[in-house]
């Protein structure tokens, strides 16, 4: 309980050395209904790949709708699915990282190692054309013998380097869209998480 109702909408402090419990009642209002809009500023996100061909046969937005469809027709879970339609949404402010934004956009609300193939797909994808361009196609060697080694490569093979077909018949976004929704309301792994559950009404 806070000592007194909050007649504002917004904390009273200058500096968090000044914050009350009242004040971060209200924040953690905000905070809960914010988090709720996370799926769809994701999707909005995604959406900028659309028409970003990059010298690719499809664009970026095709390539993730075409890796998550094949990994959905495969049998793969709805968190797995999430992790292959999102894979590739670091491309626009990761130019030379971007396999660790989606990672970490996934990290509180999948497996430890889906999070690690979206963080580390970019090298196991390399197999497949590093040595294109004179670099060491065998990179992904650095992790042989690490527990998700195997899952990463089978992500690559069949549903990352094989996604770039024009001519397949992938899923709409809008079939993705209740699956990213379910898959983002539900933090796991989150040190905010209790922020947006029952503990933060109580500590309010
Ligand atoms: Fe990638
Ligand atoms: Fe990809």
């Amino acid at each position: 309980m806070t000592d007194q109702a909050p007649t504002h909408d917004h904390a009273q402090f200058t500096a968090m050395t000044e914050g009350t419990q009242g004040d971060w009642a209200i924040i953690a209002g905000h905070f809960r209904d914010f988090s709720k809009g996370l799926p769809e500023r994701v999707l909005a996100h995604l959406k900028l790949l659309d028409g970003d061909y990059g010298g690719f046969p499809v664009d970026r937005l095709e390539h993730s709708l075409q890796t998550a469809t094949r990994a959905h027709r495969d049998g793969r879970g709805e968190d797995y699915v999430v992790m292959a339609l999102l894979h590739d949404i670091g491309d626009t402010l990761g130019s030379f990282n971007h396999p660790e934004i989606a990672a970490a956009m996934l990290r509180p609300f999948v497996s430890e190692e889906l999070h690690w193939i979206a963080n580390t797909h970019g090298v196991f994808q390399g197999y497949y054309y590093f040595h294109h361009l004179g670099m060491d196609r065998d990179l992904r060697e650095n992790y042989r013998g690490h527990p998700h080694f195997e899952a990463c490569a089978e992500f690559c093979e069949k549903y990352d380097q094989s996604a770039f077909d024009p001519g397949y018949e992938s899923a709409k976004l809008d079939f993705f869209v209740p699956m990213v929704q379910r898959v983002f309301a539900r933090p796991i792994n989150s040190i905010y998480a209790k922020a947006v559950g029952e503990g933060a009404k109580e500590a309010a």
